[in-house]
């Protein structure tokens, strides 16, 4: 009877990821998903794994500027690369960036499992197209899920980013229009 390898006997790799502008560096096992070495080794817990095979859209990230859902890509995939996620997104002194403001302000959200994948999915569709239609916006989010909102607060979110980001100085008006501003 032949033997065959088991996990135990594979030897953990190193890899270097960049993760929001932080090096990471770690030694896993060669299996590891690039979500949970998000999740697990560089802390990001924005980063959440709903299906683990590419249906949910809830692990969405950058890798080296592309947007790619991270429970399909081995974390060994990624070595020597750049990720970005929906933290990544921050200003640079911690206030929320015009995408998340947005999701906040309009109730993008309400358990918020799927949000950190909505709003990098949404970066990508308005680095493509700044000024989506809804109907745009429903096709270029098909790739993601949510249980809870309806999406009808979602596309909402996304159009008052667009906004956020297209008149960075005029958001009186669309904090105006933003149902349920707090
Ligand atoms: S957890 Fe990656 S797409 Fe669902
Ligand atoms: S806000 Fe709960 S899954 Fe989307």
């Amino acid at each position: 009877m032949p033997s065959y390898p088991t996990q135990d006997d594979r030897p953990e790799q190193r890899v270097s990821i960049t993760v929001n502008g932080q090096d990471i560096v770690q030694d896993i096992e060669p299996r590891t998903k690039l979500s949970d070495f998000l999740r697990y080794k560089a802390d990001q817990t924005d980063v959440r794994v709903g299906c683990e095979h590419g249906a949910c859209g809830a692990c969405t990230i950058e890798l080296e500027g592309k947007s790619v859902k991270s429970c399909m890509v081995y974390a060994v995939q990624a070595d020597d690369s750049d990720v970005l996620t929906s933290t990544g997104l921050n200003e640079a002194d911690g206030e929320l960036g015009p995408i998340q403001e947005a999701f906040h302000k309009n109730h993008g959200l309400q358990c918020g499992f799927c949000t950190g994948g909505f709003i990098m999915a949404t970066k990508s569709l308005l680095e493509d197209n700044p000024d989506p239609s809804d109907e745009e916006i429903e096709e270029a989010l098909s790739g993601n899920i949510c249980r809870c909102t309806g999406y009808v607060n979602i596309v909402r979110s996304v159009k008052d980013a667009a906004d956020r980001i297209n008149s960075p100085g005029d958001l009186e008006n669309v904090t105006q229009e933003a149902k349920g501003d707090d």
